[in-house]
């Protein structure tokens, strides 16, 4: 038993768990103190006394010390790196806003600057708001029970059955009527209904219309405002386009493409063709200049007038964005399906 040695162990004992391992190693039961004491007995009476006080004074300054120590270390193992406090710290998770209302938030700012206005129109609307002023007459096929959420209610002579809005263009000639006039400067978003459900269609949706009525609006305000939406919402180098299409309340009606943003807009992805596009170009949604009648149906003159309009689907352009491959897990309710996306 050498107390130096035995002092330094315990001096430089780095945590209490490793100091409770050094006290038994010399004051437990078969401590080398404990045994150096117990060899004691076959000593000379003289020389039992002599060490035996001599040891008694040892063990005594090795308890102090250990004493000493243990107080100064923590209880924390001091093994452990030491708390880092410059570092971030862990973020709680709080819960989110829905992609889709983050979207419309988007849609809203990226809108509101270059002078639009919002305006959310009704998602139970009259059948005369949602064909008739849209030049959609008794026989087109939107009117079809297949194609259209009808609701049962009062009949109106003048504006017939009710639906849940199948688009927001119905709210083309409300605007109009409500502006009472040009210039109008809408941007209108709103949940539709439609009876389809698969990856990229469910029965409750949302679309976003633009609307631009004014003296000399021509087609060049059209794709300047597309463009500048989609440079906006997908990022600077993304390119539009718009190709010929038919819609009874456009004319001439588009259906405006934008460049994927996966392939860049060469349609190939590693020598294989683009999964999202398989093209190099994306359909955005339908757009056109504002017929004759949906502007005689709100009561402005199309001989004075003129306007563009468009409709996107908002979960359409999420989907293409890539931040979703289904537009179902949406409205399911179960969030850790696209938390990582958002
Ligand atoms: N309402 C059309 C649709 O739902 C889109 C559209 C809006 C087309 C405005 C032209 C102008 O498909």
């Amino acid at each position: 038993m050498d107390k130096d040695l035995a002092q330094q162990k315990i001096e430089n004992a780095q945590s209490r768990e490793e100091l409770t391992a050094i006290y038994n190693e010399l004051f437990g039961k078969n401590g080398s103190l404990t045994v150096t004491l117990k060899e004691l007995k076959n000593l000379s009476i003289e020389e039992r006394k002599e060490r035996g006080a001599e040891l008694n004074i040892i063990k005594r300054e090795l308890q102090d010390v250990y004493d000493v120590k243990w107080n100064t270390l923590s209880e924390v193992d001091t093994h452990k790196p030491p708390i880092d406090v410059t570092l971030p710290g862990e973020r709680t998770v709080t819960g989110d806003l829905h992609l889709t209302t983050k979207a419309i938030d988007d849609i809203r700012r990226i809108f509101q600057k270059i002078g639009f206005y919002d305006y959310t129109y009704h998602e139970v609307e009259w059948e005369y708001f949602s064909f008739d002023t849209l030049n959609m007459g008794p026989t087109h096929p939107a009117r079809d029970d297949f194609e259209t959420f009808f609701v049962q209610g009062p009949v109106s002579s003048k504006y017939g059955r009710m639906v849940m809005s199948p688009h927001t263009s119905s709210g083309q000639a409300r605007e109009m009527l409500r502006r009472q006039g040009p210039p109008i400067r809408m941007i209108s978003i709103a949940k539709c209904y439609r009876p389809n459900w698969d990856a990229s269609h469910t029965p409750m949706f949302h679309q976003f219309e633009g609307l631009c009525v004014d003296k000399n609006i021509t087609i060049n305000h059209l794709k300047g405002t597309i463009a500048h939406f989609a440079r906006e919402y997908y990022g600077s180098d993304v390119k539009t386009r718009l190709r010929p299409y038919h819609f009874q309340f456009t004319e001439p009606s588009f259906e405006v493409d934008i460049s994927c943003s996966v392939c860049n807009g060469t349609g190939m992805v590693d020598n294989r063709k683009c999964k999202v596009c398989k093209s190099g170009w994306l359909e955005l949604g339908g757009a056109g200049m504002v017929h004759p009648h949906v502007l005689r149906s709100g009561n402005i003159d199309p001989e004075v007038y003129s306007g563009w309009a468009f409709g996107i689907g908002i979960e359409r352009i999420l989907m293409m964005r890539g931040s979703i491959e289904d537009m179902r897990p949406l409205y399911e309710g179960n969030v850790s399906l696209y938390y990582h996306n958002s």
